[in-house]
């Protein structure tokens, strides 16, 4: 497969790579953050239609480190019966670094660009390199970000998105409220939902009420003292980033023809289902999956200076199960960021 090498000084030709290997995160079966080890591992193999990047950072997610523990227990028919499906062995779904290699088929992206993107079911961010099909959900890096900034800003940020513009529409006079909206989908969803023109309400712990209301909430609930789902007829969107709440639980506190928007909970599948063939509150769900348009969009607000990036902790790559750890208290704020390369 012939394969065209950059002239970027940290660009090794894609034999020399391969014969040299790398470094990955990798975890051979479910269990606590001592499961994921810091491993040599073969470079990937490109296709006519992939690139090959170098990742320079990277993040651990709460959707990670589920699936390291092998939950939920129905989604190891995805991701392994048993033990981790090969391919899921080094997790890592964003990442940002530096496209050394491209396939011969690729025109879109040429060695040495900056790029960050979503590797999806792909996974395999948690290494020193990571092959994307060159149109899966990959942009160039937002201008004037770091690559820790913008590995941080791929998921939350597209979920937040695809959910609060795509499938319901935010606009101007409703009231929203965010369940998690100190998490990763929670901050850039408290921000863009006030782009949006929203009355926006954000719900966490007290220990993050400043720094939701700092990222534009009208109004912050304090879980631990007030439960938003006491209240009546307060919202047009209850967007759960957290899995947290329920839409039986929330009904009461949704206006007429209010959504219910969860992220997570197989429940939620034939409850959407069931309330889009009736007419009244409605329960919508769904999977950020293809981001190519949303990586754009989020690259122009981040570079315009209308998006914030939320980092909490950040780790090199040889820690990785110590983020893990952090990320399974359920408690980070925004994004936990893996750095791979300096
Ligand atoms: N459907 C999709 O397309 C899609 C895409 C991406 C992710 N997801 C799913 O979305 C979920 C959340 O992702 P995330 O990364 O945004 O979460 P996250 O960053 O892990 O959320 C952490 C935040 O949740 C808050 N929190 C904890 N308990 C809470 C409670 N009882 N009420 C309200 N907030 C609470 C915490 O605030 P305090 O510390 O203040 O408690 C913390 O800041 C995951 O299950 C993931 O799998 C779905």
């Amino acid at each position: 497969m012939p394969l065209t090498c950059g002239n970027a000084e940290n660009v090794l030709s894609f034999r020399r790579l391969a014969s040299l290997g790398m470094r990955a995160a990798v975890h051979t079966r479910f269990g606590p953050p001592d499961v994921v080890r810091v491993v040599e591992s073969a470079v990937p193999t490109l296709g006519a239609n992939d690139v090959l990047i170098k990742v320079h950072a990277t993040t651990v997610t709460s959707a990670e480190s589920a699936m390291r523990r092998g939950e939920p227990r129905w989604g190891r028919v995805v991701i392994g019966l048993r033990r981790p499906r090969r391919k899921l062995r080094t997790l890592g779904t964003e990442v940002a670094g530096v496209v050394t290699e491209v396939g011969s088929d690729v025109r879109r992206f040429a060695p040495g660009d900056e790029v960050f993107g979503f590797t999806g079911f792909g996974a395999g961010g948690h290494a020193e390199y990571v092959r994307m099909p060159a149109d899966g959900s990959l942009a160039p890096k937002p201008v004037g970000r770091t690559f820790a900034e913008a590995a941080a800003a791929v998921d939350g940020a597209t979920t937040a998105l695809y959910f609060l513009r795509d499938k319901v529409g935010v606009r101007a006079g409703q009231r929203v409220l965010v369940n998690g909206a100190s998490g990763s989908i929670g901050t850039y969803a408290v921000q863009l939902a006030k782009l949006f023109g929203a009355e926006v309400v954000g719900v966490c712990g007290p220990g993050n009420v400043e720094l939701v209301k700092s990222l534009g909430a009208d109004e912050v609930i304090d879980y631990t003292t007030r439960d938003f789902t006491a209240d009546v007829d307060a919202y047009d969107v209850v967007f759960d980033t957290v899995g947290k709440s329920s839409f039986a639980r929330s009904r009461r506190a949704l206006r007429a023809g209010g959504k219910y928007v969860p992220t997570t909970g197989l429940g939620n599948v034939p409850l959407g289902l069931w309330t889009s063939l009736r007419g009244g509150k409605k329960v919508v769900f769904g999977m950020s999956v293809r981001k190519n348009a949303g990586l754009l969009v989020v690259k122009d607000l981040l570079e315009d200076g209308r998006l914030r990036i939320v980092v909490d902790r950040t780790y090199p790559l040889e820690r990785i199960a110590e983020a893990h750890r952090y990320v399974d208290s359920g408690h980070k704020r925004g994004n936990v960021v893996i750095t791979v390369v300096d």
